[in-house]
């Protein structure tokens, strides 16, 4: 599949998703929203991709956020059509995914940036990264499901600080929140994304994509947590994996998962 904002490489099994377009540093205009959704659909449904790791091109930016020129001239109507669209063909897909998905943060994720950063399942930033949900600067407020996934992961307090006064924070900081699970060195940066998802790739995928919905479901109002894991604990029992995780431990072998 050829994209024109994205890069798509493959490595054994993990699927890398780039955001291609440096001399925006990389912003999300309409074209790469709708790219990301096609290319990550396809990585949740090929049987060849255990995982995904997205990162952006170069070395100065993740995602500098939305493309601010495509927002000039909105009106209400069209901005809740704009958040309503992105949000469920790109961010919630990404969280809702069968699939462990990694964001590599490569430089500033800002806005829909963060925003994408925060959707993945697992954060993993270089100590240049610089992070931050700016949109107030512009008269907005995050709409790509920033003011609850930052909420969630850092606490209201610190993200009702970072959304109002539009702060960017550092890598180091953003470890210390809680925002992004490890900081290494842009040289270490993917190496280090890549040593998370292969460990993940050697566990049972479908106790993988379980653990994702029964953790998801804890975040959702109306939604009661302990009884999605109460189903899809009862769901693995009927799995191929189950049976050969089991076997395996008994015959003190390492198990080799199908995802069946
Ligand atoms: N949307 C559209 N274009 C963007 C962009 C965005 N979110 N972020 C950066 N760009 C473009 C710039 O307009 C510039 O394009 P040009 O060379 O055609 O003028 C190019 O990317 C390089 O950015 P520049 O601002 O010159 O780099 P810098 O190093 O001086 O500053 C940032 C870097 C990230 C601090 C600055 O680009 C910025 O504040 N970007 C917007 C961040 C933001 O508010 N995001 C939230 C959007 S909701």
């Amino acid at each position: 599949m050829v994209f024109q904002n994205l890069l798509i490489e493959n490595k054994e099994r993990i699927r890398y998703i780039i955001i291609n377009r440096e001399s925006k540093l990389n912003a999300l205009n309409k074209d790469t929203l709708a790219e990301l959704h096609t290319a990550i659909d396809e990585a949740f449904s090929s049987s060849k991709v255990g995982g995904i790791i997205i990162t952006g091109a170069g070395q100065k930016a993740f995602v500098a956020g939305a493309d601010i020129a495509e927002f000039a001239g909105l009106g209400a109507d069209e901005g809740r059509q704009l958040a309503r669209q992105g949000q469920t063909t790109v961010f919630d897909l990404i969280e809702n995914g069968n699939k462990p998905v990694i964001a590599a943060v490569n430089g500033f994720a800002l806005g829909g940036g963060l925003e994408l950063a925060m959707a993945c399942h697992i954060r993993v930033a270089s100590d240049n990264a610089k992070m931050g949900l700016p949109e107030v600067t512009l008269g907005l407020v995050p709409g790509y499901g920033g003011t609850q996934r930052l909420t969630q992961l850092v606490g209201k307090g610190k993200a009702l600080e970072m959304i109002m006064t539009a702060d960017m924070i550092t890598a180091a900081e953003a470890y210390q929140y809680g925002l992004v699970n490890h900081v290494v060195s842009q040289e270490e940066l993917l190496a280090k994304a890549e040593e998370i998802l292969n460990k993940i790739l050697l566990r049972a995928p479908l106790a993988i994509a379980s653990a994702i919905t029964a953790i998801n479901a804890g975040m959702r109002d109306g939604v009661n947590g302990f009884e999605t894991e109460i189903e899809e604990f009862s769901k693995c029992f009927g799995t191929q994996d189950f049976k050969e995780g089991v076997s395996a431990f008994l015959a003190k072998r390492k198990p080799d998962f199908k995802g069946e």
